[in-house]
């Protein structure tokens, strides 16, 4: 028995709601749609006589059976984030802007798991068969067990998924896809949600290791995002800059490994290829010598990057000094600029201050912000730092430096990367015996200052 109800609901989170306005939810506004929901009569309520549900077994006792088997999926980079490899039957989210490469990341890893797991099935919404054909050719060799269909409606998916069995599916995009039954467009929160339910009913029944696609919003959340996020095992982001040719594959949340994990690829002539060391990338370009340019030692999840932070700054014009952060956090910038302003004494209110972190990495961590004074203050009094030094440290607002969380994982990173000295906090001076590195502890940032840009 199905009721019909009237309900507006939010296009971003997919909370339903009487009357239109903003969302309480996700606080957006204009994002209610008006929509006829069917609703199935309840079925909760207790167990209907006669149906018996499992009964609790010790979790000792309980027996896996074919679940948690990993195949690898012939690009670490993806296996360590999914951590340690695909596994059968779980739901995968992969999220980020369009034209960042995830239709090029899946139809590349297809091809292994397609030798290695048995048949993969690409299912399509958004390109036909020739357009994908065409990007594999370039790809490399045609991969024997990927089978490709262009489909938009769900039930003849899941009619090809039980007419061919295949141990992979992928969807792409889920926004794309829809149950003819419903009344609302295809990629809204209804929609997603419900193909989105009835693809991990696929995923979960047959042991189908089945990766969705998912477009980024311009707010910056995947559409029908909440609805997906609590349904699937893992959600992950691809993200990077579209000139950059670098990108990241970060965990959101993962019911299979930890979500510390990134992975970092390239996007050449060649599709995604690996990128083992991404330090050495950020860094391969680095000006040798020139002022403004320092290194610092970023901790993404557990695993350390050396980046460089370039800062330039020039005397400024009329009115109000501008400042421009490109891959830092913003107020944070215009607070370290105040703080070497104050306690440092450099007239910042008539320079001009832009800042830069190079190749289209981000660092949004206090560690850095030593860096990112020491890039200012080098720029400023147009002198360079010594081009074999990394530094790590928070700023306080009084100045001093504050310790910073995992130093040896990222000293360790920058001596693996032929860096020779490292400036830290004080306070954490005394903890690194054995540093293969020349450590210096600074307390301040005027010590830091005076120390390393004395003329
Ligand atoms: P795509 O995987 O289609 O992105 P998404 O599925 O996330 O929307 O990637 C598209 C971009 O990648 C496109 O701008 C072209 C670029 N690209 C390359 O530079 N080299 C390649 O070998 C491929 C396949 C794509
Ligand atoms: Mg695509």
């Amino acid at each position: 028995m199905a009721r019909e109800r009237s309900v507006y609901r939010c296009q971003a989170c997919g909370l339903a709601a009487p009357k239109p306005g903003t969302c309480p939810d996700c606080a957006r506004v204009g994002t209610y749609v008006q929509l006829v929901e069917e609703r199935a009569a309840p079925a909760r309520g207790p167990a209907r006589p006669g149906v018996t549900s499992t009964p609790p077994q010790p979790l000792g006792d309980i027996r896996v059976e074919g679940d948690g088997h990993r195949t690898p999926s012939g690009m670490a980079e993806l296996d360590r984030v999914l951590g340690g490899g695909v596994v059968t039957g779980s739901l995968v989210l992969i999220g980020g802007d369009p034209g960042i490469g995830k239709s090029t990341l899946l139809l590349q890893v297809s091809r292994e798991l397609g030798r290695r797991a048995g048949p993969v099935l690409y299912v399509s919404g958004e390109e036909s068969a020739g357009q994908v054909k065409l990007r594999a050719d370039r790809l490399g060799a045609p991969p024997s067990g990927l089978y490709f269909v262009a489909e938009t409606d769900l039930q003849a998916v899941e009619a090809h998924v039980a007419a061919l069995a295949p141990r992979v599916l992928i969807v792409d995009s889920i926004q794309t896809v829809s149950v003819p039954g419903l009344e609302s467009a295809p990629g809204s929160v209804s929609q997603v949600r419900e193909c989105g339910a009835r693809l991990m009913a696929l995923a979960k029944g047959r042991g189908i290791a089945t990766f969705l696609v998912g477009h980024v919003t311009k707010e910056g959340a995947i559409a029908g995002p909440r609805v997906l996020e609590h349904l699937v095992d893992t959600v992950l982001y691809f993200e990077g800059e579209q000139h950059h040719a670098y990108r990241v594959l970060r965990a959101v949340k993962n019911r299979f490994g930890s979500t510390n994990e990134i992975g970092v690829f390239e996007m050449g002539a060649g599709g995604l290829t690996e990128v083992p060391n991404p330090s050495g990338f950020f860094l391969a370009e680095r000006p040798k010598d020139a002022a403004g340019s320092v290194v610092v030692a970023a901790l993404e999840g557990t695993r350390p990057l050396l980046v460089e932070i370039q800062a330039l700054v020039t005397p400024a014009g009329f009115g109000t000094p501008r400042r421009t952060v490109l891959g830092a956090d913003y107020n944070r910038v215009c607070l370290l600029l105040a703080v070497l302003e104050k306690r440092v004494g450099f007239p910042l209110q008539s320079q001009d201050a832009f800042v830069n972190v190079a190749g289209g990495a981000k660092v949004f961590e206090p560690a850095a912000d030593l860096g990112l004074v020491l890039a200012a203050a080098s720029s400023y009094l147009d002198r360079p730092l010594r081009g074999d030094l990394v530094v790590l440290g928070e700023v306080g607002l009084a100045g001093e430096i504050r310790a910073v969380t995992g130093l040896e994982t990222r000293l360790k990173e920058a001596a693996a990367l032929g860096f020779i000295a490292a400036v830290v906090p004080q306070s954490a001076r005394g903890s690194l015996a054995g540093q293969p590195l020349d450590v210096q502890g600074v307390g301040t940032v005027d010590e830091a200052v005076r120390v390393l840009l004395a003329p």
